[in-house]
């Protein structure tokens, strides 16, 4: 997605083989990608500039939004990168329906936090101080859920509380402060079957994020709404969506316009590389099945 700013093209190898989540290293290989130099070419640079600063500058913002709405020019470019490859993007600004969706994103963690494995989980990830965020760069860090570290701490130690009337509207009331302004969803259909579409609706997805990063709408995944399958009912319900075989709704989202997300840390690129080969070495082209 970025390579072309440096000055190459991006030949894939790909697997597409399912994820294994007992495997004992907890690594998943997607494939083998070369690089190759490309002629320069100042129109195709000038876009790719464009898309490395989108992918550098994108966050997630679960900031209040501004109440504007993304124009319609923006959402047909949006629809137009999600039909090159094959994918449907719609949205809404329904009032109703986007208030209803917003409250399930909110039971949706709720009621996922009552369930041991995605609890453990997501504690596991979860960084209550800044320091902490910063020395790991892995996860997910109070600051960038716009919760004071201590609260988010304290909550998520003690999630029995959520269910009591008093300290659960509590938390309710914290978390859909920030959903202020929120007055447009949009979300993402087409093939998600097989690795092969995880792949590409992965793509799809992010190509989106990097458009609208560039125009500078900000975005914020409900991925928990797709995964949790009483949740993901509700929204199919709620937006008209039909998913005939092999056709599914597979990313919801918020998006608007808010002040500067604070940052997410991030791994360096060669976390996600095997063996990086030194600069002067050839690679045996891979064989294809
Ligand atoms: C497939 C997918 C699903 C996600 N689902 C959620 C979600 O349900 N709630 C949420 O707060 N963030 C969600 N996110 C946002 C990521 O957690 C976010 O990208 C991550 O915290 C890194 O921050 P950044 O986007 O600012 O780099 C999701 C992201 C992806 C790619």
């Amino acid at each position: 997605m970025v390579a072309e700013a440096r000055g190459y093209r991006t030949v894939e190898f790909l697997e597409h083989s399912e994820m294994d989540f007992a495997a004992a290293d907890r690594l998943h290989r997607i494939g083998t990608v070369r690089l190759e130099p490309v002629a320069e070419d100042d129109e195709l640079q000038s876009a790719a500039q464009r898309r490395l600063a989108a992918f550098r500058s994108r966050r997630t913002s679960r900031r209040p939004y501004d109440s504007r709405l993304v124009g319609a020019e923006l959402l047909t470019s949006a629809s137009s990168i999600a039909a090159a490859q094959g994918y449907e993007f719609r949205s809404t600004t329904d009032a109703r329906i986007v208030s209803l969706l917003v409250q399930i994103n909110q039971k949706t963690l709720f009621s996922d936090l009552r369930n041991d494995a995605v609890y453990a989980e997501i504690m596991h990830w979860l960084r209550f101080s800044k320091d902490e965020a910063a020395a790991l760069a892995d996860g997910l860090s109070a600051e960038t859920m716009i919760m004071p570290g201590p609260v988010l701490r304290f909550a998520m130690r003690h999630r029995g509380l959520w269910s009591f009337p008093v300290i659960g509207g509590l938390i309710r009331a914290i978390y859909l402060r920030t959903m202020r302004g929120v007055r447009q969803l949009g979300w993402l259909e087409g093939p998600f079957d097989e690795p092969a579409d995880y792949l590409e609706a992965g793509r799809t997805f992010m190509r989106i994020w990097l458009f609208f990063s560039e125009k500078g709408v900000c975005l914020h995944p409900f991925g928990t709404v797709i995964t949790n399958p009483v949740s993901h009912a509700e929204f199919v319900r709620a937006a008209g969506i039909s998913e005939t075989a092999g056709r599914m709704a597979w990313m919801l989202f918020r998006f608007g316009y808010s002040a500067t997300p604070p940052a997410a840390h991030r791994r360096p690129a060669t976390s996600t590389l095997l063996s990086p080969l030194p600069e002067d070495t050839s690679i045996q082209e891979p064989v294809r099945e």
